[in-house]
């Protein structure tokens, strides 16, 4: 069957990007997101204006992915689309409009678990980037997601560890609200901290046992330390902006770090795949590649249009899953908590 040629349009909605993606095998033909400036207004995402959004770019996007790969949509073998995890009204459109297209095309539709596709979006076939052998350890750091995962082969993946509370990019994006950046802060912290110094003022690491991870103590200590200091002197922030975020930022990458080390010493495996918008972060990925001196594992990060959330990721999944004839259920639907 993989001599053939296949074409899967992907569609992700699982939160406030609408994408859609045309794969032919694991090759990406087009690869489009239609990002909700919306939110950036309110600081985070508002799960009601996102529903509205995805309904609006829905079909634009779709026909824009279509005919960028210069296709026709009678060529295409299945649809694949993400069923969760994610917001309920985000992944109802894109499971409903999915659904329909499949049935009204006559072709398979396949379900994809959005945590499995940021793991498997290393497996899309890109010049210049090495996929990680099996067995190897995804972690997946994002606005929505912070989690490592054992992955012993496409579809056999076990969460070994997990947040109890935030994501790592709320982090981010958390301190920055308090120190009045915009949002999403976590790439202005990254280009601050460059010019500050990290040691300038230590937060605690949280105590978390075993693998999980925990950030809101962390962001109610910089809170409590932001406030005190501004008591003292109004102009704190302003003075000492880039060294703040220096800190914050190698605060937080010493947590990924500690348990990355933790994870390859529990499980022996040295192969670390990451992905999720955080993995954009400078500071982390130099740690990442100074881990493999000093802690001798081996780092893959893929292109980054295929790290944020994306389609692309889905239709991998989606190829791998129609070589398997793994296909959904006319009656399939979204599912909000979907488990890896
Ligand atoms: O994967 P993504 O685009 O969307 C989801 O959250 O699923 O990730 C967005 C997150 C935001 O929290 C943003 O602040 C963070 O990724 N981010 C960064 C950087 N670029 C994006 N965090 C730290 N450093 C960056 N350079
Ligand atoms: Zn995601």
């Amino acid at each position: 069957m993989s001599s053939q040629n296949i074409y899967i349009l992907a569609i992700e909605s699982s939160c406030d990007d609408t994408a859609a993606s045309i794969l032919l095998n694991g090759k990406v033909l087009s690869n489009i997101v239609a990002s909700q400036k919306i939110h950036e207004e309110y600081g985070g995402v508002v799960p009601e204006l996102a529903s509205r959004a995805h309904q609006q770019n829905i079909v634009p996007v779709v026909h824009q992915a279509i005919e960028k790969a210069g296709i026709k949509k009678e060529m295409l073998h299945a649809i694949a689309f993400t069923r969760g995890p994610g917001l309920m009204g985000s992944l109802l459109v894109g499971t409903s409009f999915a659904k329909s297209l499949a049935f009204g095309l006559d072709i398979p539709l396949i379900e994809v678990n959005h945590m499995q596709a940021h793991i498997l979006a290393h497996f899309i076939d890109e010049a210049g980037f090495s996929k990680p052998p099996f067995p190897f350890l995804g972690m997946t750091i994002s606005g929505g997601h912070t989690q490592i995962v054992k992955v012993s082969n496409y579809f056999e993946m076990e969460v070994i560890g997990e947040t109890i509370d935030d994501a790592v990019g709320e982090a981010f994006d958390k301190s920055g609200k308090i120190l009045g950046l915009g949002y999403p802060a976590g790439p202005e912290i990254d280009r601050r901290a460059k010019l500050g110094n990290p040691k300038a003022f230590p937060f605690t690491k949280p105590k978390v046992a075993g693998l999980n991870f925990s950030f809101s103590g962390l962001k109610t200590a910089i809170l409590y330390f932001i406030q005190k200091q501004v008591k003292m002197n109004p102009n704190f922030i302003e003075e000492n902006l880039n060294d703040i975020c220096a800190s914050i930022q190698y605060t937080i990458i010493g947590i990924l770090i500690d348990k990355l080390k933790l994870a390859t010493k529990q499980t022996g495996i040295n192969h670390i795949a990451i992905g999720g918008g955080v993995s954009a972060n400078t500071g982390i990925r130099e740690a990442l590649k100074n881990g493999e001196q000093k802690f001798g594992w081996t780092t893959y990060v893929p292109k980054f249009e295929f790290t944020t959330d994306n389609a692309a990721m889905i239709g991998i999944v989606g190829y791998l899953k129609y070589l398997e004839g793994d296909f959904s259920e006319q009656d399939v639907t979204a599912s909000s908590r979907l488990k890896i």
